[in-house]
């Protein structure tokens, strides 16, 4: 895309973190945004501040993770703007921070909303941006996208990561016009750390006998790391960058990226892992 004044953008996981500094940011750049999140106090919160600073604002309150309710949001934008240029597929959960092992229902609630939000999200909106080709589809991954983990949320975003690279080949296969980005940050300032806010009865995690103090140790780190993070506005700047300037990758922390070297080496020469982590990164002084 070449200029955004007057287009629409739709954002997912709207009501916090990113995905309002993203919509945030594009009604600043003069466009029509669409605002959705399963939230919806705060997503309406968020509608009224950008309407307040007359900027052309709808808000959607959607579950990603349902196909009809994306479909539903598609649709709804066409009603009210009768165009969608960019897509934010940014919505997304942390899954549980227990040591233990993790349940069947926690990593299907990650991957619902992480992996299948960004699935529907390209089932809904993909034809209508192909339809006239001035349009770009941002997909939020994570650096943990490519660090190996047994772990729901990391499972979502490698293959987040997977499919966006994917889809980015596929349309230059095409020759579309349109763009796609990953998106893979590190640590940026957030509520994600809080993502139980948003967790479905049906994946609840089990009550313990005695609370788990190793979990709330984990937590207590990731919340010093994300407080220590980049600010969301600027995660906002390097994604309108590469809407204009049509970049793939967008990274928060190219350090964390270049820890990865020995485990591409090891694949190289076909050499069992060393392993490599995230935990390296888990210090917020750093
Ligand atoms: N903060 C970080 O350090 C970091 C790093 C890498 C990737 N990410 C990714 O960034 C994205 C945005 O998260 P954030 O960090 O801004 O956290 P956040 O918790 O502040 O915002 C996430 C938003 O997604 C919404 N959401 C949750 N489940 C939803 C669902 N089923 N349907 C629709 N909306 C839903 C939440 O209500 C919330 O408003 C996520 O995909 C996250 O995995 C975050």
């Amino acid at each position: 895309m070449k200029d955004l004044a007057g287009k629409t953008a739709v954002v997912t996981g709207a009501a916090s973190g990113m995905g309002l500094a993203f919509a945030t940011r594009f009604a600043a750049e003069g466009m029509k945004v669409v605002l959705s999140d399963v939230e919806e106090p705060p997503l309406m919160e968020a509608v009224e501040t950008l309407r307040a600073t007359g900027a052309e604002v709808l808000g959607v309150v959607t579950d990603v993770a349902d196909a009809a309710a994306v479909q539903s949001l598609a649709d709804q934008t066409m009603e009210a703007f009768g165009q969608v240029n960019i897509v934010c597929n940014n919505a997304g959960v942390a899954g549980s921070m227990s040591g233990g092992a993790l349940s069947v229902a926690d990593w299907k609630w990650v991957i619902d909303v992480n992996l299948f939000g960004v699935i529907h999200g390209h089932a809904s909106f993909l034809p209508l941006i192909q339809e006239h080709g001035d349009g770009h589809i941002i997909n939020t991954a994570s650096v943990l996208g490519h660090f190996p983990a047994h772990s729901a949320y990391a499972a979502s975003k490698w293959a987040v990561v997977g499919i966006t690279e994917g889809l980015f080949n596929q349309l230059r296969e095409e020759e579309s016009t349109v763009g796609v980005s990953c998106l893979c940050p590190g640590w940026v300032n957030t509520r994600i750390n809080e993502s139980a806010r948003n967790r479905p009865e049906w994946a609840a995690e089990p009550a313990l006998d005695e609370p788990d103090e190793e979990a709330e140790m984990r937590r207590a780190l990731l919340a010093e790391v994300l407080a220590s993070g980049m600010q969301p506005d600027e995660v906002a700047g390097l994604v309108v960058d590469a809407v204009l300037n049509n970049k793939f990758w967008i990274f928060t922390d190219l350090d964390m990226i270049a820890s990865l070297e020995p485990r591409f080496q090891a694949i190289l020469e076909n050499r069992n892992p060393d392993p490599v982590g995230i935990g390296a990164f888990l210090d917020p002084d750093d």
